[in-house]
């Protein structure tokens, strides 16, 4: 027998609190798709190496190709490279613009372990002038093969970021450089210890990293400063700090400079 008694309703608010609960619901989910989307994709980033270079490639060529303030910076550091030249991971061929019509280099190798970024690299070059032998090889600066003390200069941009073993590649560096050869470089680095900069770098590091096919943050003035007594000789470096005009300020901070190989033809070039 069914008890007749009191009937209990449920309210139903329809008011502001109602739809603030639906609200923070609706976004709740929200984070949780974006959250799970980007778990997802950066999941299969990292254990995908293909797709890695095949992303970086793609990412690599759209942020390099509109920068003309950068551009300037670059060329002026390479306004006075020549003989035969060496450039550690050209990429999208970002720098060859700066050595078009340049007579005093005599032959450019690039080594660039990224094969996506090969057909933009021959694309680029193929509408530019340059009055030299040109190859690119897929290798890694840290054991590019290439023998003993054959370039007069030494050029690598936004790649010490990027390898497995920065020490390994200057190692490299000194060993395929002549003997009074030039190193140019231009690196996006670390904040100095302490800073919010930083804190943040480190922080995103992780995932940064993953996105951007190994690209860290370093204290690449640390590396140059063991690098003055690398080798037999050892090179005299010379770098300064600034802030680059990119357009995300974390990855602003940056060092460029020249070293020259110590030894007996130093100076001889
Ligand atoms: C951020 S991109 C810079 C490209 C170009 N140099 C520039 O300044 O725009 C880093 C480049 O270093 C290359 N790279 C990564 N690891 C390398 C390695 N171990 N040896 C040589 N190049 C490497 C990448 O494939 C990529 O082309």
């Amino acid at each position: 027998m069914q008890e007749d008694g009191p009937r209990h309703t449920v309210p139903v608010h329809r008011g502001g609190k109602g739809r603030m609960t639906s609200f923070i619901k609706i976004v709740s989910y929200l984070f949780f798709v974006v959250t799970l989307s980007l778990a997802l994709a950066l999941g299969y980033l990292r254990q995908n190496p293909e797709f890695r270079h095949r992303w970086f490639a793609s990412v690599c060529t759209c942020l390099v190709s509109n920068q003309p303030e950068q551009h300037a910076i670059r060329c002026d550091l390479l306004k006075d490279v020549r003989g035969d030249v060496l450039e550690l991971g050209p990429g999208p061929a970002t720098n060859m613009e700066c050595f078009e019509g340049k007579t005093s280099i005599t032959s450019y190798t690039g080594i660039e372990p990224n094969v996506f970024l090969h057909e933009v690299f021959r694309n680029k070059t193929a509408h530019l002038s340059l009055p030299f032998p040109l190859e690119l090889k897929t290798l890694e600066g840290e054991h590019s093969g290439l023998p003993d003390e054959m370039f007069d200069t030494v050029v690598f941009t936004h790649v010490l970021c990027s390898v497995h073993n920065a020490t390994q590649v200057l190692a490299e560096v000194d060993r395929v450089l002549k003997p009074g050869g030039r190193v140019f470089f231009l690196e996006h680095i670390a904040s100095p210890p302490g800073s919010w900069m930083r804190f943040f770098q480190k922080t995103i590091e992780p995932v940064w990293s993953i996105a951007l096919d190994g690209c860290k943050f370093p204290d690449t003035h640390l590396l140059l400063e063991r690098f003055k007594n690398q080798g037999k000789e050892g090179f005299e470096v010379m770098y300064h700090f600034f802030d680059a005009p990119m357009p995300l300020a974390i990855v602003k901070p940056h060092l460029m400079g020249h070293a020259v190989k110590k030894g007996r033809e130093a100076g001889e070039q």
